[in-house]
């Protein structure tokens, strides 16, 4: 069921590499609230992935970018104006990648090359981002910037290595720049703060079977799925949250308020029991 919340509405979607990813729900829930569309990603990405098939289901233009990249921003944000006809309203940044991750190098033995890398891909793109569209005066007033986070940012969570300090610096560079783009344009940034969710990035954390189903256990309203997301994304980039700035939205199922759930509790005392083991050994946990 569609509801034009995004009628007439302009956007641009970074960071939709195949079905799975959260960005791919998002692009397909504005245009069926009726937004018109750019995508952006890396050439990389495009090669590898399948965005060639949304671009031509929603009928909107692909412009390859390194987020990394200002000049390449540049163009993304100018041609995203031209192709659709007028300012944006909404953006959405859904990009992150550790190759310490990738290279299963420790939090205590990172390489210092790929922090940068880390910082740069998944945080600082993010200020690129809103510092190219604000001096291209790109974003309409009111308009809304969304860039996808994890909890990590707050807790520290095994495995979530690198990335936990660049999504803590993505959430102050929401605070930074709503600020100033607020005050000047009354553009309004924020986050969301999403559940584990299985996609490649998703897959690409330590044991993420495991993290998802501690989550899951731990939420009184379960895990929110990537779908669930896209929802939450077009009522942030609607009109119905004009006044709501320069916040780490958590769409988690309730997950970051939880200490310890009966669900959860239960797994542990099963784990707990008493055992015997291959010598008929009774092994208490
Ligand atoms: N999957 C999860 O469990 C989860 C949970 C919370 C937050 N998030 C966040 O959601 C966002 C989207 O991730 P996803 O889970 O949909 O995975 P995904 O792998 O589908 O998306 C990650 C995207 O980042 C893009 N990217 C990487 N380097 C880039 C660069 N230099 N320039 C431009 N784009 C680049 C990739 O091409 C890919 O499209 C990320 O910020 C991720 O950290 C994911």
């Amino acid at each position: 069921m569609t509801h034009n919340l995004l009628k007439g509405k302009r956007g641009i979607i970074f960071g939709a590499l195949n079905e799975e990813s959260i960005a791919w729900k998002v692009a397909v829930k504005a245009v069926e609230e009726g937004a018109s569309i750019t995508l952006s990603n890396t050439a990389m990405a495009l090669r590898m992935g399948t965005l060639d098939q949304l671009s031509k289901q929603l009928n909107a233009p692909v412009i390859a970018a390194d987020a990394t990249s200002v000049e390449d921003l540049v163009k993304v944000f100018a041609e995203s104006v031209q192709l659709l006809g007028g300012k944006i309203d909404f953006v959405l940044h859904s990009i992150g990648m550790s190759p310490n991750v990738r290279k299963h190098r420790t939090y205590d033995d990172l390489d210092y090359n790929y922090l940068q890398k880390t910082l740069d891909i998944s945080a600082i793109s993010f200020h690129k981002m809103l510092q190219v569209a604000k001096k291209q005066d790109a974003i309409a007033e009111y308009g809304s910037v969304v860039a996808l986070t994890y909890v990590a940012a707050q807790r520290t969570f095994f495995g979530y290595n690198d990335m936990a300090d660049a999504k803590s610096m993505l959430e102050s560079i929401a605070r930074s720049f709503g600020y100033i783009y607020g005050r000047e344009k009354n553009v309004r940034i924020n986050t969301i703060s999403q559940s584990p969710t299985p996609t490649t990035a998703g897959k690409g954390i330590k044991d993420m079977d495991n993290l998802m189903d501690f989550a899951n256990k731990m939420s009184p309203l379960g895990n929110a799925d990537a779908e669930e997301c896209a929802n939450y994304c077009v009522m942030m980039f609607s009109d119905f949250t004009r006044k709501v700035t320069m916040q780490n939205l958590y769409h988690d199922g309730g997950f970051s308020s939880m200490g310890m759930s009966l669900r959860a509790m239960n797994q542990y005392a099963k784990d707990l029991a008493p055992y015997e083991d291959e010598n008929g050994k009774i092994i208490y946990g």
